[in-house]
């Protein structure tokens, strides 16, 4: 293989830079050129084939910079139609022109649903990103845990008993960390707020359907973290909320986006739309969850306490929002999605395709990439399910992580954040070049070394 390629797909998290560093790396270490595309499956889909040689004469182009978030070659929630062979076709021919031999793709579970149909003309393998967490499995055969009914409504059964860490597939995926870091300094700073003014405060942290961000943000120290995979009890919920205020007078719930109430409907889906991957794009679940707890606790609670203040001035809602899936990546996310980057590379040179690099872990060796069969991720009807926060992570009494969450989360941030990164916030936060530079992005950089189809080498 002499030319590979490779796209960021779907949502942007902040290591993607570092997959792409990884992978032109080892790429140009073994004699591989490597070509980025532009804004993931958008390029492919684009007659013109925009793209970037990122390893002219086998040295990185200097945009290359791990330390920054989102991705220097763009991304796009754009995704290839299995049914429609004739694009398929047409994008395989516009990779042969290039003479690309083979691509990765860096993207989370619609992406590696998404190059299904590419990977039957063209090796294709995955390296994985997403700040949900929510690419890889509990254990190795979850997928055959998925039924299906007639509606083609999907429903996970669990027949396997016992829980393992170190069986999990891809224990972390890069991003998951960094959104961590954000949502967790983000509710430190909002208890102090909630702290003075005698408030409840709920915050909303991104995942989906999966409760992944939400339970690291324990890390913040809220007082209840409720996630969408345990349905909001709400009477237990308001007794907890009572019992702390009365306590300490104040209180920090951190909710996922996707939380659903005790009928498992979701709370923020009120104004549900969807995303060109079919994804439901949900918004409000901290409000509609405010105007629950608003209705139920009435005015007469706060008053009583908060010297005539209502319940609605009590009660305030925060979506940490995109600032959790951008800027600089922590260590741990820099680190694992180089190496994730790279061994996409070895895959593809020893033949692997449809594949997905993973992290692996292990209580006597640690953190190590692997590789996987994309097919194991899959149901028997082909589908790539979002991982789910498994149930013996979460004690749902306490509304908090269980034991064996704790001990899940440890491996992962007990070292994520790198000497460097709190230098670099010391260093380049208050220098006075950002007061009179303006700020310089990278697509204008990039936009120089797009090269196109018809005047491709
Ligand atoms: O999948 C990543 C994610 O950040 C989710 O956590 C969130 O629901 C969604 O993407 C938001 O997407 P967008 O930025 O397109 O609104």
């Amino acid at each position: 293989m002499k030319r590979m390629g490779i796209l960021t797909a779907g949502g942007d998290t902040p290591a993607l830079n570092a997959t792409i560093q990884g992978a032109v790396k080892r790429a140009s270490d073994l004699n591989v050129e490597i070509y980025g595309f532009i804004k993931g499956f958008s390029s492919l889909l684009n007659p013109r084939l925009p793209h970037v040689r990122l390893n002219p004469l086998m040295r990185e182009i200097p945009e290359i910079d791990a330390t920054i978030g989102g991705t220097m070659l763009g991304a796009s929630r754009d995704y290839l139609s299995s049914e429609d062979d004739k694009q398929i076709e047409e994008i395989c021919d516009r990779l042969r022109k290039l003479k690309i031999d083979g691509l990765i793709c860096v993207g989370g579970d619609g992406t590696l649903n998404g190059l299904q149909p590419l990977a039957e003309r063209l090796p294709v393998v995955l390296a994985p990103k997403t700040i949900d967490n929510d690419l890889g499995l509990n254990y190795p055969n979850e997928p055959d845990d998925w039924s299906k009914d007639e509606d083609g409504n999907y429903r996970q059964d669990r027949l396997h008993q016992g829980f393992n860490c170190e069986h999990m597939i891809n224990y972390a995926t890069p991003g998951y960390a960094t959104a961590v870091f954000d949502s967790a300094m983000g509710i430190e700073r909002v208890r102090t707020t909630a702290e003075s003014h005698r408030r409840v405060a709920i915050i909303e942290v991104m995942g989906r359907h999966s409760g992944y961000i939400a339970l690291g943000s324990a890390y913040g120290r809220p007082d209840i973290i409720l996630i969408p995979e345990v349905k909001v009890q709400i009477e237990p919920l308001i007794e907890r909320i009572m019992q702390l205020y009365e306590l300490q007078k104040n209180v920090v719930i951190v909710c996922g986006e996707g939380i659903k109430d005790e009928a498992g409907n979701e709370l923020g889906a009120e104004m549900q739309t969807t995303d060109p991957a079919g994804n439901i794009v949900l918004s409000g679940a901290a409000e509609a969850l405010r105007h629950k707890l608003i209705e139920r606790m009435g005015d007469s609670y706060f008053v009583s306490r908060r010297r005539g203040e209502s319940a609605n001035a009590a009660i305030f809602t925060r979506k940490v929002g995109h600032t959790q899936r951008g800027g600089r990546p922590v260590l741990f996310d820099r680190f694992y999605a180089s190496q994730l980057g790279g061994k996409a590379v070895d895959m593809l040179l020893e033949g692997q395709n449809n594949a997905v690099s993973v992290l692996q872990w292990r209580e006597d060796r640690g953190f190590h990439v692997d590789s996987f069969e994309g097919n194991r991720l899959r149901d028997r009807w082909g589908m790539i399910h979002a991982r789910h926060v498994h149930p013996s992570f979460y004690d749902a009494a306490s509304m908090k992580p269980s034991k064996v969450g704790i001990d899940y989360l440890l491996p992962i941030f007990t070292t994520a954040i790198g000497h460097d990164d709190v230098e670099h916030i010391r260093r380049t936060l208050f220098t006075s070049g950002n007061l009179m530079l303006p700020y310089h992005s990278v697509n204008t950089d990039i936009n120089k070394r797009i090269r196109y189809l018809s005047n491709a080498e």
